[in-house]
């Protein structure tokens, strides 16, 4: 397989991806924002430890350099008015919710350190606190299982704000230490990108020297415990392990009977309407799960994938490690591990097959697949738009789906929503069946820009910028009002400001794709 990077339009800037966008004229959404928001930079608060480094530096050339950076003229008052108090209110968020060398996705309502929002959350960290963000990544990874998994939760202290917690994952007198599934491997995908944006060459290298191991243990289990028939995509087990919790993907195969639980609370429905949440029926067939596995022998994660009533191949989970391993592949060149660089490449070429089968050609769309049926889950989810953040869809493909994306956008005035507007699925306020997640906007986005399809992406940009400045750091948003739901000051999208939205004159997350060519051919045939 070649070793040479795929070019990619922010190359050129040196991963500005954002920045070497044309400037177009604003998208409805973004002519209609209302700033309400009138904040200085002098408030910006930032302590003097962070003023010493290029990222204060680069926060105040946002602000200098965006008028003459060919930016329209909404875009300018964003920059005046709006965003300044944004970045500020993101850098308060993450310290808000840090609990000690890990950050709470949001107070009381997740009270604990959970897998791929700390992954990204440290993308933020990154932006004025390189240290903490290596600390992140370090604390996530305290909490890895012997055979390599990372769990979706990692338990560091008590609460008792959150259910299932701890006792419920260990037992009452024996809680555990974290939960006993997982959740999508983004942690590659950010040491990549904490490593490839240092100012401090001594400290990353010596914290990926660290975490390599640990990630690379990470993706050989995704393949030994959950591929073991080499399909070249891995299975979840858990709604839950694949982040989009209550997705249509999974209502076909959620059908299974409910057990005969333990009488249980939802504390979530203490802090967040039940309008915005998953149905008792939902919950009933998560604990179901669990209670399963706990009795199935939890911790033997090789044999849940043969007992589990749940297994599916999740669109995001399989895009998320394609991804990560093309990232894995650039680090493990850098550090000069090139005995790991041919087994990745396997990974990547069993992967790129993998996905064939999840392709629809009559639709246009990708879909997830139930392992256990075969079939194709045939929701129409945000997560079909992914494989091109995997960059494994081919051209052709990758038209199809932004045709798709085009028609979805045209039917909300904010995107993207994380169900078809049209599907009778969607359901704007609830969780992951409509409402928009400005970590899918970012990895659509940047999937889009490696396509070439730089005016859905400046698109996608705009609503993500609109909807945070309006609505503020909330969990998740009403793509048909952009209203904010769900959990308040809610972490991944602070650090999504700070490292995607806020920094079109700096560095930004969207770094090029490394490893195996995206589908160039209309053939499918294998890039190399
Ligand atoms: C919800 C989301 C999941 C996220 C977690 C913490 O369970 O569905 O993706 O990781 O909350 O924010």
């Amino acid at each position: 397989m070649a070793g040479e990077d795929f070019p990619s339009v922010g190359d050129a800037l040196g991963g500005c991806v954002i920045a070497s966008q044309p400037a177009l004229a604003p998208t409805p959404a973004l002519q209609n924002l209302k700033i309400t928001r009138a904040p200085s930079l002098e408030n910006l608060n930032t302590t003097p430890k962070d003023r010493t480094c290029w990222r204060e530096k680069s926060l105040r050339r946002l602000f200098s350099l965006s008028k003459s950076n060919g930016l329209s003229k909404t875009e300018e008052a964003f920059e005046d008015n709006v965003r300044v108090s944004i970045v500020e209110e993101s850098i308060e968020c993450l310290r808000r919710n840090d609990l000690g060398g890990y950050t709470i996705p949001a107070h009381n309502l997740y009270p604990f350190q959970w897998n791929w929002d700390s992954a990204i959350v440290a993308a933020g960290w990154a932006v004025f606190d390189e240290a903490r963000a290596w600390e992140e990544l370090d604390t996530l990874f305290s909490g890895q299982w012997e055979d390599g998994m990372v769990p979706s939760i990692v338990f560091h202290k008590p609460s008792t704000t959150y259910f299932p917690g701890p006792e419920i994952w260990g037992l009452p007198g024996n809680p555990s230490r974290s939960t006993g599934i997982t959740q999508p491997p983004v942690a590659a995908i950010s040491a990549r990108f904490l490593f490839e944006h240092t100012e401090n060459v001594k400290l990353a290298e010596k914290k990926m020297t660290d975490l390599f191991p640990k990630i690379l243990a990470s993706h050989r289990w995704w393949y030994k415990a959950r591929d073991p028939e080499n399909k070249g995509v891995v299975a979840i087990l858990h709604p839950w392990e694949s982040g989009m919790d209550n997705s249509p993907s999974w209502d076909a195969a959620m059908q299974f009977p409910i057990d005969n639980l333990p009488p249980y609370e939802r504390k979530d429905l203490h802090h967040v309407n039940a309008s915005m949440r998953p149905t008792k029926d939902t919950y009933d067939h998560y604990l179901t799960l669990l209670y399963r596995f706990k009795a199935e022998n939890f911790y033997d994660s090789e044999k849940l994938y043969w007992v589990s009533p749940f297994r599916m191949t999740d669109l995001c989970t399989n895009s998320i490690l394609f991804r990560a391993n093309r990232d894995l592949r650039w680090l493990a060149i850098k550090l000069g591990k090139d005995d790991v660089v041919k087994e990745i490449d396997e990974w990547l070429d069993r992967g790129f097959e993998g996905f064939r089968q999840l392709w629809d050609e009559k639709s246009g769309l990708y879909y997830c697949q139930d392992q256990l049926t075969g079939k194709l889950a045939d929701a129409p989810t945000s997560a079909a738009f992914l494989p091109l953040f995997a960059g494994v869809a081919s051209k052709d493909q990758a038209a199809k789906l932004v045709e798709n994306l085009r028609r979805w956008l045209d039917n909300v005035p904010f995107g993207v929503p994380s169900t078809d507007p049209k599907d009778p699925r969607f359901e704007p306020l609830r969780y992951w069946r409509g409402p928009v997640w400005i970590i899918v906007n970012w990895m659509i986005c940047n999937g889009l820009l490696h396509y070439g399809y730089d005016d859905i992406a400046q698109r996608i940009y705009d609503d993500s910028v609109a909807l945070t400045s309006n609505a503020g750091l909330k969990e998740y948003f009403d793509p048909k009002t952009g209203e904010g739901c769900g959990g308040e000051l809610f972490s991944w999208t602070a650090a999504m400001c700070l490292a995607w939205l806020d920094r079109p004159n700096a560095i930004s997350i969207g770094h090029k794709m490394s490893g195996p060519k995206i589908h160039l051919e209309q053939d499918s045939t294998l890039p190399r």
